[in-house]
């Protein structure tokens, strides 16, 4: 599959997920307002590949900055803006500040130079993306056996990151390592990333997957048909709450009563050492619309009080495992997800 994210000397191209799988069409950004709106209108979404995305958005930034005279306040401009797409996923502000760390080093070395480091970091970031999610894979595929049924929610695959995927990276490891999975993949409400995204990537590379809508979910674990969860997160806090796409929760709370074990698959950039639980996470809450209609279309009265929550928090007892690009933690997750934090 050719990148979700690619950088071309002067600007970056981005697949339009908003329009998937009816179109494949790629939406070129030459500034960093152009990124800024691609992360924020969801041309491009998850928690990676907005880190990402957010990263090559500095390098267009500066790339075009002629004069160091008010280059500080330049810096910080192109910072804020990016910094105020969207709030829930902690990698993005990961990615900003691994940025701002190499503008600190290099802003005094001359503008040149300073460019061509911000765009090096921003291109090493994408690359180590793909081999953490590769990571990720191998010690997650360990968790699935030949013949799993996994349910998944929203899209964390190939285009909520550099490559590869997070709990998408998981299921491809176990199929390349022989095993037959079948992916119940839920639809995701309002957005649809789990029937647009996920389904059109993983019928691609020939992984059965399966289409289901949110509310099936309970009956087939019910129905014995469903004995693996794994989704990503957006920001997973110190004691591992964890928040993912609204719908998240729910799936969490039907694999505890039904026994089945729920995994989340997020590489450590994903996880705020700065948050002792979920209750910090800042939720983002969208558009009405996106929930009156579907793609457009109309399915209830136009001023229909709504509510859109885009994400929710799955608190750390439902969830049996974090697979991280340097392991698998299991509860108490604050103890080993501080421990893997040092590990080299
Ligand atoms: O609103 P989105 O589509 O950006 O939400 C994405 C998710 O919730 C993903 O599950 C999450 O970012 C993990 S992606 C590897």
């Amino acid at each position: 599959m050719k990148p979700t994210i690619e950088w071309k000397k002067d600007r970056v191209v981005l697949i339009d997920q908003r329009k998937i799988p009816n179109e494949e069409i790629w939406v070129e950004c030459g500034t960093f307002e152009q990124a800024a709106e691609a992360i924020e209108t969801m041309v491009v979404r998850g928690a990676p590949a907005i880190g990402v995305t957010a990263a090559y958005g500095v390098a267009l930034g500066f790339l075009a900055i002629n004069s160091e005279n008010g280059l500080d306040a330049a810096a910080k401009h192109i910072f804020k803006r990016l910094a105020e797409t969207r709030p829930t996923a902690v990698n993005l502000f990961w990615a900003l500040n691994r940025m701002e760390r190499v503008y600190e080093a290099d802003r005094t070395g001359g503008l040149a130079h300073l460019k061509e480091s911000l765009v090096n970091e921003a291109c090493l970031m994408d690359r180590e993306d793909v081999e953490i999610n590769r990571a990720m894979g191998q010690w997650g595929q360990a968790l699935l056996s030949d013949g799993d049924t996994v349910l998944t929610h929203c899209n964390a695959g190939a285009l909520a990151t550099a490559g590869y995927g997070t709990a998408l990276g998981v299921i491809r490891a176990a199929v390349e390592a022989g095993k037959k999975i079948t992916v119940y993949a839920g639809e995701t409400r309002p957005f649809l990333q789990g029937a647009r995204l996920t389904c059109w990537e993983l019928h691609r590379d020939g992984i059965p997957v399966v289409l289901i809508t949110d509310n099936m979910a309970g009956y087939l674990m019910k129905k014995g048909e469903i004995n693996r969860v794994i989704t990503g997160a957006d920001r997973i806090a110190a004691n591992g709450d964890a928040a993912n796409k609204i719908g998240t929760y729910s799936v969490a709370v039907l694999a505890r009563e039904h026994a089945i074990p729920f995994y989340i698959a997020a590489p450590l950039s994903t996880i705020d050492f700065s948050l002792p639980d979920g209750d910090g996470i800042p939720i983002e809450e969208r558009d009405g619309d996106e929930v009156r209609t579907v793609f457009g279309r109309p399915i209830t009265l136009p001023d229909i009080p709504v509510r859109n929550p885009a994400f929710d928090v799955t608190p750390a007892r439902l969830i049996k495992a974090i697979i991280t690009e340097k392991g698998i933690v299991e509860p108490p997750f604050t103890e080993g997800l501080a421990a893997l934090r040092n590990k080299k």
